[in-house]
């Protein structure tokens, strides 16, 4: 990356660089924007920011990836709108952090991600809470500021109402363990995972076009079985007020359609938990167990996932070590997550890639869970020699 931007802005003098990973969520989905839980890890899939000062005011962001650059002089960056383009989430940061009060200096930016785009990974989070750092420079910000400040951003700029877990695990992501996210007191618990087991993520490689439209449908019809219910139980004010028992007895009072939404987000907060206890005693039938009802749940209450996720999940649970699998993240595309023994992977990577190439035709990527800190600057770039830079 520093022999990038060299090449790029002519000189790699001060660079700073800076990574906040993707995640995979194991348990918990569709829950955070109802305040409920979650149980994500962060990856060593990541997105790297690279920024040093430039020299003529202006703000220049290049992606490596997308070999595009956009560039603006600095006091016009908070009159921008967005224009449904990858610079609309570093825009969308940076006018947050001058809407908290931060003066921006004027940066030349590169970006370089290992996130897969549209993966399900996460890779929208990462590239935030790296721009965010990187244009802060430094300068302090609590974490949980971070986080939110960055969730504010694609909320109110790129315009999807996500809840919190992407960029909060990208901001507290940590080595061997999950962290189990309240997405109402905003606290989190490290949860270390049982030996004797492998993540991995299987992309199917597709994307579907209702993914942002449904899920936005999805918060609307969450947010009508919260009317609903707080018709029987006033003091609800989202779903993770409802307990189970309560709604087996507000059920029948709800439109079939939300009935269906409100048992997912219900039985998946509950799920949370039990996954949790299930970790704790180092139950790998259970946890499996879990992922699967969680998919299952996903499949038929929330209808998120589709054809190609449902042929992943159950192609592995045909798999001889496979405990479970789940669809993971938003749905309509992206990856499933697979909890197998160890000397399983091998077997299972080759199954599945040749069984989801006869049916799709399409080659899916696979990626080994590797639970990883939280976004940080990379300090190591330092003790790099000019000399050894230009060598390599
Ligand atoms: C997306 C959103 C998250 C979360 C998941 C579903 O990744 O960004 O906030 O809602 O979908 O669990």
């Amino acid at each position: 990356m520093i022999d990038a931007f060299r090449r790029l802005y002519g000189s790699a003098d001060s660079v700073r660089v800076f990574r906040a990973p993707g995640r995979v969520n194991l348990i918990g989905e569709h829950t955070d924007y109802n305040l409920g839980f979650v149980l994500p890890v962060a990856l060593d899939l990541a997105t790297f920011v690279a920024g040093a000062p430039s020299p003529d005011g202006k703000l220049r962001i290049h992606s490596e990836d997308r070999r595009e650059s956009v560039e603006w002089p600095l006091s016009e960056v908070s009159a921008l709108s967005p224009r449904r383009h990858w610079s609309d989430y570093p825009i969308g940061v940076a006018q947050e952090l001058i809407r908290a009060g931060f003066t921006l200096q004027p940066l030349n930016l590169l970006i370089h991600s290992t996130v897969p785009e549209g993966s399900g990974l996460s890779s929208s989070a990462a590239l935030e809470v790296s721009t965010a750092l990187c244009l802060l420079q430094g300068r302090p910000m609590g974490p949980l500021d971070l986080a939110r400040l960055c969730q504010r951003a694609e909320r109110s700029f790129v315009g999807m109402p996500c809840g919190i877990m992407d960029q909060y695990i990208s901001v507290f992501g940590r080595e061997h363990a999950a962290v189990c996210i309240d997405c109402r007191s905003l606290e989190s618990q490290v949860v270390p995972l049982p030996e004797g087991i492998e993540f991995v993520a299987v992309n199917t490689m597709v994307k579907h076009e209702l993914a942002s439209s449904a899920y936005r449908e999805r918060t609307e019809q969450c947010a009508a079985a919260v009317q609903a219910i707080r018709r029987q139980y006033p003091a609800v004010e989202s779903l993770r007020d409802v307990t189970p028992e309560m709604f087996e007895q507000a059920e029948a009072s709800l439109p079939a359609v939300i009935a269906r939404r409100a048992r997912h987000v219900v039985s998946e907060d509950a799920r949370v938990t039990q996954f949790m206890s299930a970790c704790r005693q180092g139950d790998l039938v259970r946890m499996g167990e879990l992922f699967e009802a969680s998919h299952r749940s996903l499949q038929h209450d929330y209808e998120v996932s589709c054809d190609e996720l449902d042929f992943l999940v159950d192609a592995a649970l045909g798999l001889e070590g496979v405990y479970g699998a789940r669809m993971t993240g938003g749905g309509f595309g992206g990856c499933t997550v697979n909890m197998m023994r160890p000397d399983a992977v091998t077997h299972f990577r080759r199954q599945i890639a040749q069984a989801y190439h006869e049916r799709f035709g399409i080659h899916p990527q696979m990626y080994d869970c590797r639970p990883s800190s939280g976004a940080e600057e990379e300090k190591n770039i330092e003790s790099i020699s000019p000399a050894a830079r230009l060598g390599s």
